[in-house]
């Protein structure tokens, strides 16, 4: 099968780990050249040197949440590829929290992460992306962006957030050639993930809640990513894809 992002410039958030780390692993082996930008500088450093014989790649250390940094770290992985015509924004963090008990602190560190962070990103991204004459953005968002899961409060309106900021950038950037859409990923083995458990919850509890009854893969969202990224998917923006085995039915 032909390579679905041939020559492609694509930065990845949150790529040291994850789904991040998946969704640059796919774009790298369908044929694009990756910045993989994280805040985990040592996970980052052993993310890159692992990816390194699939093509292209440059690292790039910045905390999505800090405005400044995000605009000179896109700046210099624009530079490093030569250009940009892709973006995934994957950086994020989960809070677990009964809503009496909030932490308004970590509350607003997870707008500032999920919601702002992705948004501080495609504002960078902007400039580059119109000099390629277009491109595609991709944000990370949630199942539980879509229908609520318990004591999760600020993490389903961040990720809320994150769709209609998505649907709302699809229709402003469309006049440059830039679609945008997110996919909501729903339960996948990930740090992320294995960290959310306790508290009562099983992974078999987890699983209940899909019609397909299993914990996905962080190759699983990277195939719809790389899908939506590539020209295959080039009438597609403004949407919410779930890659999730049959939850929120969307
Ligand atoms: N794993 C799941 O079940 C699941 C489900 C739905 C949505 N998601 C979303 O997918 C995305 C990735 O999740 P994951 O499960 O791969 O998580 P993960 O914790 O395994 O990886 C997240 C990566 O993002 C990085 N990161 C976190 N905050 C950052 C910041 N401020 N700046 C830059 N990098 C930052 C981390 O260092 C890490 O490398 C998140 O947005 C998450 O909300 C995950």
């Amino acid at each position: 099968m032909p390579a679905r992002l041939p020559d492609r410039k694509i930065l990845v958030t949150g790529a040291a780990a994850g789904i991040g780390r998946a969704c640059a692993e796919a774009a790298l082996r369908e044929g694009a050249a990756v910045a993989l930008a994280d805040q985990d500088r040592r996970r980052l450093e052993e993310t890159a040197s692992a990816l390194t014989t699939l093509g292209a790649l440059s690292a790039v250390e910045m905390d999505v949440a800090a405005q400044g940094a995000v605009a000179a770290g896109v700046g210099r992985a624009a530079e490093a590829l030569g250009g940009l015509d892709g973006v995934v924004n994957c950086a994020g963090i989960d809070l677990h929290q009964p809503f009496e008990a909030t932490d308004w602190a970590a509350w607003r560190r997870l707008m500032a992460v999920n919601l702002d962070g992705a948004m501080h990103v495609c504002q960078a991204a902007l400039e580059p992306l119109k000099a390629s004459g277009g491109g595609a953005i991709v944000n990370i968002a949630s199942g539980a962006g879509l229908k609520p899961i318990p004591d999760r409060v600020a993490y389903c309106a961040s990720k809320a957030g994150l769709i209609m900021a998505t649907k709302a950038l699809a229709m402003d950037l469309a006049k440059h050639r830039i679609r945008v859409n997110a996919v909501c990923p729903g339960a996948i083995d990930t740090d992320l993930f294995r960290q959310s458990l306790g508290d009562g919850v099983s992974i078999e509890d987890v699983k209940s809640r899909y019609a397909m009854q299993r914990i996905g893969a962080a190759s699983e969202v990277a195939a719809a990513v790389a899908f939506l990224l590539s020209e295959e998917a080039s009438l597609i923006t403004g949407s919410a894809l779930a890659v999730e085995g049959g939850r929120v039915f969307h």
